[in-house]
């Protein structure tokens, strides 16, 4: 295998941020087709001032990981299932289809060509990959565009929470993230732009993230701003909150087959009461970005709820899921089938 040189980057000291790669992937939408598509070295964005996304937020996301094995190999993880959720995505938001089998292939293709930035085996580092699609041509009515981007950047990241996988202090949301027949189950950017106030005041406030109730009856456990919830009860059981209005992680599904497969354990898929939390021994927030970060308290107005599990350290059934996946993700336990695609 060629020994292609990385860039000079203090991998093990990177937070969650946007660091410029050498290319990005673009496809236009035009005339009711995609264009070919092409890697391209500029990293700027030239749109009409009356675009869809700037004007009425139509564009949606995903994100996935490539990390470098133990055996020096670069992976990424069940691309297929972003790709899946990026035309569900896209269907709700009446933009044109970018068919899943063009999706991995453009990811494949970016991150190959920033080889360089996947951070080494073992640097607690990796290369985050966003795919996204706006709308890119004048809209004034509230309509859809007729003309699209897709496109696909990459940037090496460290942990998604500062302080890396030490237990979270979370808070109950006053506000609502996502509406009962809204858009909480994909990956569009309104449902980020509506959670920025909420966790700029969570912050002011001293927590790391909010947890959001379901905005109907305001009793059951939904999601975080970025991540789902998996809880552990004190007998070993997983159980992780069912609902038509959280984002389908990819990580959290992939989570349950683990316990199940891999570690033998019970998985409960149901609503999750909040006279629940309480009962649980351990709590953890799962996705791309978080992997698994456990969390050891969940503030409810003022009223704490700390897990058996504390502050210091992750509950030992959430550190064997944690172990597990990122051992399959980094090559050292064998994946099921079909989870890992070998860019190199
Ligand atoms: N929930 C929300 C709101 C997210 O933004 C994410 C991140 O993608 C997740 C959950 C986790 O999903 P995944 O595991 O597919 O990254
Ligand atoms: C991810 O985990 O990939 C996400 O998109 C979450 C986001 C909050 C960074």
């Amino acid at each position: 295998m060629l020994i292609m040189e990385k860039k000079n980057i203090d991998w093990a000291n990177l937070g969650f941020g946007y660091v410029k790669t050498d290319k990005r992937f673009v496809s236009n939408y035009k005339n009711g087709a995609w264009d070919e598509g092409a890697l391209i070295s500029d990293p700027n964005v030239v749109i009409s001032e009356c675009a869809g996304v700037l004007q009425y937020a139509q564009t949606c996301f995903e994100g996935m990981k490539a990390y470098t094995t133990e055996d020096g190999h670069i992976v990424i993880f069940r691309p297929d299932l972003n790709g899946q959720r990026m035309e569900d995505s896209c269907r709700r938001l009446e933009m044109p289809v970018f068919p899943k089998e063009r999706f991995v292939e453009a990811v494949c293709e970016t991150v190959a060509a920033n080889e360089a930035y996947v951070p080494p085996y073992g640097s607690g580092a990796t290369l985050y990959v966003r795919p996204y699609m706006f709308g890119s041509d004048a809209v004034i009515g509230v309509s859809p565009s007729s003309e699209y981007q897709f496109r696909v950047f990459t940037t090496p990241v460290g942990p998604y929470f500062k302080g890396g996988v030490k237990p979270l202090t979370i808070r109950i949301s006053d506000y609502d993230r996502a509406a009962p027949h809204g858009t909480g189950h994909i990956k569009a950017g309104l449902n980020y732009a509506m959670s920025l106030y909420p966790i700029m005041e969570a912050h002011r406030q001293g927590f790391d993230e909010n947890l959001y109730l379901d905005a109907a009856t305001r009793t059951k456990v939904e999601e975080t701003g970025g991540a789902n919830f998996l809880f552990v009860t004190k007998d070993n059981k997983v159980v992780t909150p069912k609902s038509g209005s959280i984002l389908p992680s990819i990580t959290r599904r992939s989570l349950v087959s683990v316990a199940q497969d891999y570690l033998g354990l019970e998985v409960e898929e149901r609503e999750v009461y909040l006279d629940e939390l309480k009962d649980f021994a351990e709590c953890g927030l799962c996705g791309t970005a978080a992997v698994i970060s456990p969390v050891g308290k969940i503030n409810d107005h003022g009223k704490e709820i700390c897990f058996p599990s504390g502050m210091d350290k992750m509950g030992p059934v959430t550190q064997k899921l944690y172990d597990t996946l990122t051992g399959i993700q980094m090559g050292r336990i064998e994946a099921p089938e079909g989870w890992i695609r070998i860019i190199k």
